[in-house]
């Protein structure tokens, strides 16, 4: 048995209460699934200004077809933002596990509103931090991101060796990982840090400027509008499918060695995809499961600002400090995720 196996055994059998802070977003509703299954108590906490209720909807409903329960019981929703700190302090209390996914994320938003996402992914960090420090957490484990990379030349990247930030948004994840390591040498509170790196999978939001490349791809080619590419089409990244994601919080957060916290881990799978090869793999896979959809080439233009040319993770420190063992290579994540979209872009 693998360890996450293991501690999935010993979850069903070992009722907690995990706060999920941003539930309604993408990574947020698939914990908020993952730990509903496992039976345990979730308190979510969004503002909803990049999540949805129908995300919180679906993820109890998910979890409610793979049990066989009626799950509503274990969940409770506070709609507040974490900006406030008097909010922050309310949501962690009672609470053994805090998993911190609430940020705004997209490289470009951050170019064009730099404040913003500073008040939502530092100062709301920070008071998020603070709170769980306070209520005596088990554990806080946070959203960190590949973009703490910058413009490091190495590969594959090791989380030891970090270059300069390429935007505001990558400033904004390395000062959290500046604040949760400080607040282990200040107060001896021990945070890990999840380095993610283009993590993808249902109930990523297809809408807006700011979408994901998969997402916003799937939904231009469902419709048939013209895809773009950003430059020449070799730009590479780790592509992560999300149930290693949420593996990953979950082994961070139960992790009982000393050595393994106050980390940070990179999670991805070793592994590199330029755009070109994604998108032929996106299409192929939407082709096959949607009648009189046919081949199209995509539109390249000018690269994009503040974009990492290459990225592709080391993840032996996750695999040795915390027993990760990814389930899903991008080929089956994308099987997955294709089915998903179909489904539900083809319902709306
Ligand atoms: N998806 C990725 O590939 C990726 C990569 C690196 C890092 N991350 C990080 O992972 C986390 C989750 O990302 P996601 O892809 O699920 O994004 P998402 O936008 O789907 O989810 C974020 C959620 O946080 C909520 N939120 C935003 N600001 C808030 C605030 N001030 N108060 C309360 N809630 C707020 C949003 O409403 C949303 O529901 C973020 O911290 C993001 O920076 C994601």
């Amino acid at each position: 048995m693998t360890k996450y196996e293991v501690l999935q055994e010993r979850l069903r059998s070992n009722q907690s209460t995990w706060l999920v802070t941003g539930v309604a977003g993408f990574i947020g509703s698939n914990l908020l699934e993952k730990l509903l299954i496992l039976n345990q108590k979730v308190v979510g906490f969004d503002n909803f200004e990049t999540g949805y209720q129908h995300n919180i909807e679906q993820a109890i409903s998910d979890a409610e077809s793979v049990t066989g329960n009626n799950l509503s019981g274990n969940f409770t929703l506070i709609e507040g933002d974490i900006r406030d700190a008097t909010a922050c302090k309310q949501a962690c209390n009672g609470v053994d596990y805090v998993l911190h996914q609430a940020a705004l994320g997209s490289v470009p938003r951050s170019i064009e509103d730099p404040a913003r996402t500073n008040s939502a992914n530092i100062d709301g960090f920070l008071n998020m931090l603070v709170a769980a420090k306070d209520a005596k957490v088990k554990r806080f484990v946070y959203a960190a991101s590949s973009s703490t990379y910058g413009d490091h030349p190495d590969l594959p990247k090791v989380e030891d060796k970090i270059g300069n930030p390429l935007s505001p948004y990558a400033v904004t994840k390395l000062v959290n990982e500046l604040y949760a390591s400080v607040f282990e040498k200040t107060y001896g509170f021990k945070a890990i840090g999840l380095r993610y790196f283009n993590i993808f999978g249902k109930r990523q939001d297809p809408e807006g400027a700011y979408a994901a490349v998969i997402p916003k791809w799937v939904k231009s080619i469902l419709e048939g509008e013209d895809v773009f590419i950003n430059g020449d089409g070799k730009t590479s990244r780790d592509f992560c499918y999300i149930d290693n994601t949420v593996q990953m919080n979950l082994l961070a957060a139960t992790a009982e060695n000393d050595e393994a916290t106050n980390q940070v881990y990179n999670v991805a799978l070793n592994d590199q995809t330029d755009l070109n090869q994604l998108y032929e793999m996106i299409e192929e896979r939407l082709i096959e499961r949607t009648e009189g959809l046919d081949k199209k080439s995509p539109i390249y233009r000018d690269f994009r600002a503040g974009d990492v040319r290459h990225s592709r993770a080391d993840i032996s420190k996750a695999k040795s400090l915390l027993g990760y063992e990814p389930s899903h290579k991008i080929s089956q994540g994308l099987d997955e995720s294709m089915d998903w979209y179909v489904k539900s872009l083809g319902a709306h």
